[in-house]
């Protein structure tokens, strides 16, 4: 498809729906940063361009991770929807609506989806058997089942695959399975399930697939699927459940991958109700049928089959239009290796935006993104050289050699070019910089840019203004280079403002002018720019190890919390036997709780003050989901008073009280009896 004509185009772009579970990590902000410089170039073009994204806030995973908290789902959900909706801004993302699948539009969206399945016929119902916690009254997933693994015997194994040997199985043949929740037996349960009748639309997708919608390796992958024969997807779980109950079925849920989708639909609609007025139809514009609107999806590579299979066959059913691409990438590794919480090098979005500028990294996925589905890698040595290289030493370095001659001469530019061959190499490269944008190739788009830069910054060494200038009668001269100078910058900004927005920003503040993509390549000719100033500032070392530091403090603490307040298998049920000298190491004292708060920002700390008569300690303790600070103070307790101090966002923690219980409320401090006394050492 070719997009030269100058019919501005109305699209609609979204991002995968972050799970309202946990923070953002780079990984999430790969993807974000990705949509965000499509959305900027399209506006940039003229187009109008609509970026919509939400928290997916439903299922069991969110459900069970606020009763941790001791916060209930609303609670919960509502705390994470504002800490990503901080990240997006500070990431510059500019999303024009950030919503949530838990909400009342997306509530009537997928009812309305539903029935429309439902009257289609694209709705089954059978009664299937699954594990149930008996204690928790819950049905389990194979992900909170655990037990001996069939073949190796491997203890602690997920319900559907062995981490040891990597067998694959059904959790029915796990030997001594156990729920992962609280530890009881599951036994096998009955229960009705609904299901979409995906076969129905094997050769709508055999179709669609195929119709320009995707990449040509995710078509491939998903040609394998629809060969091997699609199977009805269960879209019903049993309550309890995080989720919306389906429409004549009480105790009946959405499964939240159903109304995921519909939440891109149902944020836009808010969009709307909230900029014109409630219940506008304007949504369906872009939705409807014959709708001329573009809709782009980007996502990650593990969710291809919600949006290339199940989703547009949803959307076809309930005559609604499917999407134009759904554009697929590949994960971000950090220093070569997957991100993992187990390798520290999980690095959350706010660890990177407490450190370093957030054009930095745009700038480097930019650099690095292709249209392929291919793993990114963030090599931190390299992120610090090409930011330094590209950025501050090329690109900004051209205004700075330059605009100060432009400014001694009165700041206004000369009206011709300098050297109008190299003007030209801009010229040409300009329709092919547009494409490269176009077709999410960032990271050739870059590399012309940055091949521009190359020439521009080579012509102006040579030519050196600033040699001509300490000549007498070389004004004219001077100005003329050192115009093309700033006119070169102009058009590599404009090139690069969907990247780099701030800098853009300021750019514009220098040049006097508002960044035109269409004029790009129109020298600004007589016109008067401002007084320049440093545009950006050099990543250092320092900056990114504070970055490294700072996320394996948040991973401490997240394991610290974790352990505080999770159910008896979140670690191993059993410790390892050790000696007695390994026992006799921990120094157990005991403590007066002279004093205990809350801390700001920590879902689950106390700050403890405990007296070890006559030495006092300050502790941070997981404990809040079952204790009010004033139930604490006064009372006596256990604590290893020899483990190192251990530095969190809050402060450093010197020590540790114990603790025994299942989690959550249900959580007792060790309580010794009258005549222990604080400082006593426990044997
Ligand atoms: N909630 C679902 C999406 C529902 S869309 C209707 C989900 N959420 S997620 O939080 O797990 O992931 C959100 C997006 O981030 C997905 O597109 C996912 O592929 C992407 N990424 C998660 N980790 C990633 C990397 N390490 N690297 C790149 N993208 C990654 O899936
Ligand atoms: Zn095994």
């Amino acid at each position: 498809m070719s997009h030269t004509d100058s019919q501005p185009r109305n699209i609609l772009v979204t991002s995968a729906l972050p799970y309202a579970n946990g923070s953002l990590h780079l990984g999430h902000i790969l993807e974000y940063i990705q949509t965000d410089i499509w959305a900027r170039f399209q506006r940039a073009r003229g187009n109008q361009c609509l970026y919509m994204c939400a928290d997916d806030a439903h299922g069991t995973a969110i459900m069970l991770k606020a009763e941790q908290l001791g916060l209930t789902p609303e609670q919960h959900i509502a705390n994470m929807q504002a800490e990503h909706e901080r990240d997006f801004a500070d990431f510059l993302i500019g999303v024009d609506n950030y919503h949530s699948t838990h909400s009342a539009e997306n509530r009537e969206l997928s009812a309305m989806i539903y029935k429309r399945l439902r009257e289609n016929g694209h709705i089954a119902s059978r009664t299937i058997t699954q594990a149930f916690d008996p204690e928790k009254e819950l049905f389990l997933a194979d992900r909170y089942i655990k037990g001996t693994c069939p073949k190796c015997k491997a203890e602690d194994q997920y319900g559907d695959n062995c981490e040891v040997c990597g067998a694959t199985y059904s959790p029915t043949e796990l030997i001594n399975p156990v729920s992962a929740i609280s530890g009881a037996t599951p036994i096998e349960k009955e229960s009705e399930h609904f299901f979409f009748t995906l076969p129905a639309f094997t050769d709508f997708l055999k179709q669609w697939t195929r119709s320009g919608t995707l990449q040509s390796e995710v078509a491939n992958k998903l040609s394998e699927w629809l060969d091997d024969g699609l199977q009805e997807w269960d879209i019903s779980r049993d309550a309890p459940y995080f989720g919306f109950e389906i429409p004549d079925a009480p105790g009946k849920y959405f499964y939240v991958w159903l109304d995921a989708p519909i939440g891109y639909m149902a944020s836009l609609k808010n969009y709307f109700d909230k900029k014109c007025d409630a219940n506008s139809q304007d949504w369906q514009e872009y939705w409807k049928k014959d709708s001329t609107a573009e809709v782009y999806h980007f996502i990650g590579k593990d969710i291809v089959n919600f949006h290339a299979l199940f989703w547009p066959a949803m959307l076809d059913s309930a005559e609604f239009r499917t999407p134009t691409k759904v554009c697929v990438h590949g994960f971000l590794t950090v220093n070569g290796k997957k991100m993992s919480k187990s390798r520290g090098t999980f690095i959350n979005a706010r660890n990177y935006l407490d450190n370093l500028n957030p054009e930095y990294l745009r700038y480097y996925f930019a650099a690095k993104l292709t249209a392929g589905v291919d793993d990114l890698d963030l090599n931190l040595e390299d992120f610090i050289a090409k930011v330094n290289s590209d950025l501050v030493g090329k690109v900004v370095n051209i205004a700075s050699r330059t605009a100060k001659f432009v400014s001694k001469s009165g700041g206004a530019l000369a009206s011709e070019l300098a050297d109008e061959a190299l003007w030209s190499q801009f010229v040409e490269a300009a329709p092919r910089i547009t494409e490269f944008f176009e077709a999410r190739e960032y990271s050739r788009a870059t590399r012309e840019i940055m091949a521009l830069a190359d020439a521009a910054n080579a012509w102006i060494a040579e030519k050196a203004p600033w040699s001509l200038a300490k000549e007498e009668g070389k004004e004219d001269e001077v100005l003329a280079i050192c115009s093309q100078g700033v006119n070169m910058f102009r058009a590599l900004i404009t090139w690069l403002a969907p990247v780099l927005p701030e800098t853009a920003k300021k750019a514009e503040e220098f040049l006097g002018v508002s960044l035109d993509w269409k004029s790009a390549t129109v020298p600004l000719a007589g016109h008067t720019i401002n007084k320049f100033k440093p545009l950006m500032q050099r990543v250092e070392k320092a900056q990114v190890e504070a970055m490294q530091e700072a996320a394996k403090e948040s991973l401490a603490q997240l394991q610290a919390e974790t352990k505080a307040a999770s159910g008896p298998l979140a670690d191993d049920p059993l410790a390892e036997q050790i000696e007695f000298d390994d026992f006799a190491k921990v120094d157990l004292r005991i403590a007066l709780i002279a004093n205990a708060e809350h801390v700001e920002g920590a879902g689950k700390l106390l700050r403890l003050t405990l007296d070890l008569g006559g030495e006092t300690r300050n502790v941070f303790a997981g404990i809040k989901s079952a204790y009010s600070p004033e139930d604490l103070i006064g009372k006596h307790t256990v604590m290893v008073a020899n483990l190192a101090p251990r530095k969190m966002r809050f402060g450093v923690s010197e020590g540790m009280v114990l603790a025994a219980g299942p989690g959550g409320k249900d959580l007792w401090i060790l309580e010794p009896h009258e005549g222990a006394q604080p400082g006593m050492r426990v044997m």
